[in-house]
This record gives structure tokens, C-alpha cells and sequence, in this order.
């Protein structure tokens, strides 16, 4: 099992090329279900979680290539083609879908161009139960109709093809607002989904429907209308970057006092978490359009007391990146985690190194030390373990971080890009 050592101390000094954005590069690969002809998308991240969805959708029959040649957008990383000419077998098996719980997004994609589709329950995560009612509900509104048997979801389409119609979500929801866009693009007649999630991803997944010819407008507001079309056709899409990966360098900048210059990287996509950090004294120096150095000069680090919630409030998915750099403020921080119900596993691992944590439920109380210690520490998701790293990189001593393959689901080449800036990391085979 690979490791990381990292021995503490290094301001880290340097430049990150932003990566495209997982979570956005999910759901548009599984748009490629939707249309026969090819999609082209660039800017595609170097993480695992897109390898594990590019053989998902090659078991449909999507047929997918991946080269590093630069698009005609400029150098926008790799590049894949897919293309759907043939979907051969409308069936998500279990042993895949298990190590990816976004494999449901492709349920109203198959819905929507062959009526049918048979995906396993992705089962529950570290992070939480992580139901599935929602998608289902949503669909369901579109006209299909699901049974559930031996751990499937045995989804089929009575009228023989989607119908438009309203949507209403009772709780804001990433996955199930892109399966019920992506399913509402064919479907006969308007859709109106309410309660949908705002998310920077939503935005860059409607931009590339609506360039394949679909009629999506509203994405990014709570209230998203789609005019289904007979089909939809090929089209080349850069990649939103992702603003996870940014502001997990901005913490690594300001953890260590350093200064790090993030390229590639929006100023609006860092809503929800840059005040935040700018609050606990990190600079953010918008260089242009594209590129932001975030440093630290002040020599401590505020108290900022946050609580995670949908866009455009603080991303659950940046909690625990924060936490890591509330172990060291001048005080004592509240940190609410409002989106899944146990996201808080990388408590104990920061309080081995030294940290003063509190959690009851979804409240987490972190009382600032003045220095954390390197130890051997254990990873359980994708946050998770990218907040050990954060840790690791200011502790006293070498803090080894086992179970690297949480990290490199969603972390493009983490350790070389650390080690760029000055960090003393190494990597056990
Ligand atoms: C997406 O997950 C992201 N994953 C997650 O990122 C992110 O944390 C999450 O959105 C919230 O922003 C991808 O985009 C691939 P949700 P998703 O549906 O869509 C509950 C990472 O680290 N819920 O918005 O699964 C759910 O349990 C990952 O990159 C239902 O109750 O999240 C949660 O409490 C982790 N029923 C809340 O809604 C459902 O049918 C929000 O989940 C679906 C969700």
C-alpha cells in the first residue's frame, strides 16, 4: 500500500496548475450517454475517479480515447472523446459502481435514450448512507417507473420516452439536479426543477448540454427549466478548473505561511469559502483573470467559525481542509457540518497529532495549539486524507499517511504538485 511521508515545517512557495474539476468531469463524461455522436472534452484531471467511470461507461458501450494533446482552447490538460454511437448494454454492475457512488448519475441518461437501465444501489460511503430517493424521485417525475431487487435499481420508461414535468426537491441535492437535467434534455415536453443545487458544476454541466443542442436555462439559481429535444449532438467542452482543489492549495499557502500562485482558477468559482479564508488572514492577490496568489504574512492565524452548506454557502467538501487549518488559530473555532452525517473521521486522526478537537454530532469545536506533531495517520476519504496532508505539512516531525488511494480519487499528482512549492514529501511504494 502506498504511502506518504512528509516531514513538517516547509512554507511552500511556488505555482499549482488547477486541475478540471472532478465533480464537474463526472457527470459530463456521463453526458456522453445521451448522444450518439462524439463529446469532446478537455482540461479532463489525472484522478481515479475518472478512470473508475470511463470503464463504467465503456461496459455501456461508450467508446472513449485519452491523450494528453493540447485542445484548440489552448493547453487545457487531456483531452477524451467519447462517443455513444452504441449503447450495448444498459447495466451497471455492483463491483463497479460500489467504489464510486456518482456511477447513479448515468440512471436518467439511460433512461432518457433507451428507456431502460438496470444500476446497482451504490451503497453507503464512509462519509454517510448516501441515499439514492431523491434521484429516484426525480425521475419518477419525468414518467419512469423503478423497482428495486437484489440490491438494483430496475429503472424502465412505460410511455416510451421521458415526459417533461415539475420536479421539486425537498432537499438540495448535486447528483440527483445533473441526473434529472441530463434525463430532462430528451424528454418529450418543459421540465422545471425547484430546490435545485447551485453548484459552479451544474453551471459547466448545463453549458455543455446547451452546446450539444439542449435548451437548459436557469443553472445555478434554485429554479433550472429544460425544453427536451428530439436528441442531442456532438459538441467540445473545457472543463470548469476545480475550486476543491484551489482552495485545498490556498490552506496549503496559508497553513505554512507560504505563498502559492493557483492557475487556472476563476475568482467567482472560490465563492462560499474565500471570505472565509481571507477572514482567518489569508491574501488573495487576483494576478488575472485566471490566475490568484494566496499567501500568508500575519503570523497567526484567525478564529473563523463556519458551517457547511449548499452553494453558494461554505462547500462540505472544503470542512475538512478548514479544520486543519482552525487546529493552529489564536482560539477556539466552531465548525458545523450540515451536509452528511459523519463527515468528521478526520478528528481523531488530527488529534493524535496533537490537535485540541471536541466533536459532538455535527458540531466540531477546535480549540488552536500552538503546533501539531507528525504521526502515523490513517485516511478514509477523499477530504479527509487531503486534510492530513494540510496537517502534515506544518507538524513537527514526519507524519505518514497510509491508504493513498482516497487521495488519488480526487487529487491530481498532489504529492509532486507539494513538492514543487519546497514540500519534504515522499512516496512509499
Ligand atoms: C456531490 O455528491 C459531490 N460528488 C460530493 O463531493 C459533494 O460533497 C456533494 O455533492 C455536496 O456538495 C460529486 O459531485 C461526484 P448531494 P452528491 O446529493 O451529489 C443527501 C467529494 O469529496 N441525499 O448533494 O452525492 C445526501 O446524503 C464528494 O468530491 C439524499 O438524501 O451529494 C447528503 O446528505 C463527496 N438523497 C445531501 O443530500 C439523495 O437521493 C447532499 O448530497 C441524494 C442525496
Amino acid at each position: 500500500m502506498k504511502k506518504l511521508l512528509i516531514k513538517g515545517g516547509n512554507p511552500l512557495f511556488g505555482e499549482v496548475k488547477i486541475a478540471g474539476a472532478k465533480n464537474a468531469t463526472l457527470p459530463l463524461m456521463v453526458a456522453s450517454i445521451l448522444c450518439s455522436d462524439k463529446l469532446t472534452l478537455a482540461n479532463v484531471p489525472h484522478v481515479s475517479d475518472i478512470s473508475t467511470m470511463a470503464n463504467l461507461l465503456v461496459n455501456l458501450g461508450i467508446k472513449i480515447s485519452l491523450d494528453g494533446t493540447d485542445f484548440d482552447l489552448g493547453n487545457q490538460g487531456r483531452v477524451m472523446i467519447l462517443e455513444g454511437s452504441n449503447i450495448i448494454n444498459p447495466v451497471a454492475d455492483y463491483d463497479l459502481v460500489r467504489k464510486m457512488r456518482a456511477s447513479i448519475f448515468i440512471l436518467g441518461p439511460l433512461l432518457a435514450r433507451c428507456g431502460k437501465a438496470r444500476v446497482s444501489l451504490p451503497g453507503g460511503c464512509a462519509i454517510g448512507t448516501r441515499p439514492v430517493d431523491l434521484h429516484l424521485k426525480a425521475l419518477e417525475a419525468l414518467g419512469a417507473k423503478f423497482e428495486l431487487s437484489e440490491g438494483y435499481v430496475e429503472g424502465t420508461v412505460p410511455h416510451g420516452r421521458l415526459r417533461g414535468g415539475e420536479i421539486h426537491f425537498e432537499k438540495v441535492s448535486v447528483g440527483a439536479t445533473e441526473n434529472a437535467m441530463m434525463a430532462a434534455s430528451l424528454a418529450d415536453g418543459e421540465t422545471i426543477i425547484y430546490n435545485s443545487a447551485c453548484e459552479p458544476e451544474i453551471i459547466d454541466l448545463a453549458k455543455c448540454l446547451n452546446a450539444m443542442g439542449a435548451k437548459i436555462s436557469g443553472a445555478g439559481t434554485p429554479i433550472i427549466k429544460i425544453i427536451g429535444v428530439n436528441n442531442l449532438s456532438s459538441a467540445r467542452h473545457k472543463i470548469i478548473a476545480d475550486r476543491i482543489e484551489a482552495g485545498t492549495y490556498a490552506i496549503a499557502a496559508g497553513i505554512t505561511k507560504g505563498k502559492i500562485k493557483l492557475i487556472g482558477v476563476e475568482d467567482w468559482i472560490l465563492k462560499g469559502f474565500k471570505a472565509e479564508l481571507q477572514s482567518a488572514g489569508l491574501i488573495f492577490n487576483q494576478i488575472s483573470a485566471d490566475v490568484v496568489e494566496v499567501s500568508r504574512q500575519q503570523d497567526f492565524i484567525n478564529v473563523v467559525n463556519i458551517s457547511t452548506n449548499p452553494f453558494p454557502g461554505f462547500p462540505t467538501d472544503m470542512q475538512a481542509q478548514f479544520m486543519a487549518l482552525m487546529t493552529l488559530s489564536n482560539g477556539v473555532a466552531t465548525i458545523e457540518e450540515n451536509i452528511f452525517e459523519n463527515r468528521f473521521m478526520h478528528v481523531l486522526e488530527l488529534v493524535r497529532m496533537n490537535a485540541n478537537i471536541q466533536s459532538h454530532g455535527k458540531i466540531a469545536i477546535v480549540k488552536g495549539v500552538p503546533n501539531l506533531k507528525g504521526a502515523e495517520v490513517m485516511a478514509t476519504d477523499l477530504r479527509a486524507s487531503v486534510c492530513l496532508v494540510l496537517a502534515g505539512l506544518v507538524a513537527d516531525g514526519q507524519t505518514t499517511i497510509n491508504r493513498l488511494y482516497h487521495l488519488e480519487r480526487g487529487y491530481e499528482r498532489i504529492a509532486e504538485k507539494l513538492i514543487n512549492c519546497g514540500a519534504d514529501i515522499k512516496i512509499l511504494y
